[in-house]
């Protein structure tokens, strides 16, 4: 008997056929409805291999649904969807798929930058509902970028990457992580300050850290208070690392000058979404990594996590290397 794969979103079939000669694959078979939690049950009973999205919960009773399943290959950089501890308690390789996507997402956030702060959706749409009448001197005034201060919430590899981008446009970096990136320091001018002094300095606050318990609600309204008027707030990492409220509140009190927003707290959200009431608001469907090549090339690393694994060699990009003491045993 085949090992059975389960992949919970419709994927190309010319990406996905590569795993047909060796395993037994079934999919989900719809690109935008998530597979229902009964669904994904059975089908992690008799799951080897599971590929999944950001946006399915794979908690313990999926982890332990079966006794096959020995790896879960997520098709994202983030895994705060995954139960970790799970994972490592029943000796399951959790992969996910970083670098592939770095400067696919750090362009996005970039790109959200300049569009909140130079007004480019308002403006779009401005000239599409005809309300363009004639060249005026502060028509859609937006704000500068260049020689502006970025302030990098988490600098891993898209924080540093999106850094790179700013030193094009002649901004000054500010950063806040975890530990201290030297080489960031010397390559990109990025000057490392506390989380206050970050959110005091900047005229554009990026959001780019993962989901941690640390992280859950980092944002609060008292932090949005002490941001600049003029501040401009990006988040591409994970909603619930901002209180959305807060931000709201924030927005709505002209608190700060606008945001730009690529994840939210409960995704996805609808149009009654009070933050889609703000001009000042551009938001975005969680498409950090969307581009057709890196999309791709995400799905294929997947593939190939889960056929090292199932194979019996490490994966390329393993999440938890407690994993590989199940591997020596
Ligand atoms: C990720 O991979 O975690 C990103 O959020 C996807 O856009």
């Amino acid at each position: 008997m085949k090992p059975y794969v389960y992949i919970t979103r419709k994927l190309p079939e010319n990406v996905v056929k590569s795993l047909q000669e060796k395993y037994e694959v079934n999919m989900w078979d719809h690109e935008e409805i998530p597979v229902p939690k009964e669904i994904l049950l059975t089908e992690a009973k008799k799951a080897a291999a599971l590929l999944t999205v950001l946006a399915d919960t794979i908690d313990e009773s999926i982890l332990t649904a079966g006794e096959n399943l020995k790896v879960v290959a997520n098709l994202a950089v983030g895994f705060d969807n995954i139960d970790l501890n799970t994972a490592n308690r029943e000796g399951i390789a959790i992969c996910n798929t970083p670098d592939v996507l770095t400067d696919t997402t750090a362009d996005l956030t970039f790109g959200l930058l300049m569009t909140v702060a130079r007004r480019i959706v308002e403006a779009a749409e401005f000239v599409k509902e005809g309300k363009w009448e004639s060249w005026s001197p502060l028509l859609l005034a937006g704000h500068d970028v260049h020689h502006k201060t970025l302030g990098i919430v988490g600098m891993g590899s898209i924080g540093e990457t999106v850094a790179k981008r700013a030193t094009g446009f002649d901004m000054n970096i500010l950063y806040h992580n975890r530990s201290r990136k030297p080489e960031a320091e010397a390559k990109l001018g990025a000057v490392y300050v506390s989380f206050d002094e970050l959110v005091e300095k900047s005229d554009f606050i990026v959001c780019l850290t993962p989901l941690t318990s640390e992280t859950r609600n980092l944002f609060t309204r008292a932090v949005f208070k002490r941001m600049k008027p003029s501040a401009i707030f990006i988040n591409a990492s994970r909603g619930p690392v901002v209180n959305e409220q807060a931000l709201y509140d924030a927005l709505a009190a002209k608190e700060i000058a606008g945001a730009g927003l690529d994840v939210f707290e409960k995704e996805p959200i609808g149009a009654n979404h009070p933050l889609l009431k703000l001009t000042n608001v551009v938001a975005l469907p969680h498409i950090g990594s969307s581009s057709v090549e890196t999309r791709t090339t995400m799905m294929e690393l997947c593939l190939e996590n889960i056929k090292a694994v199932l194979e019996g060699n490490n994966p390329k990009t393993l999440v938890n290397r407690e994993w590989l003491s199940f591997m020596k045993a």
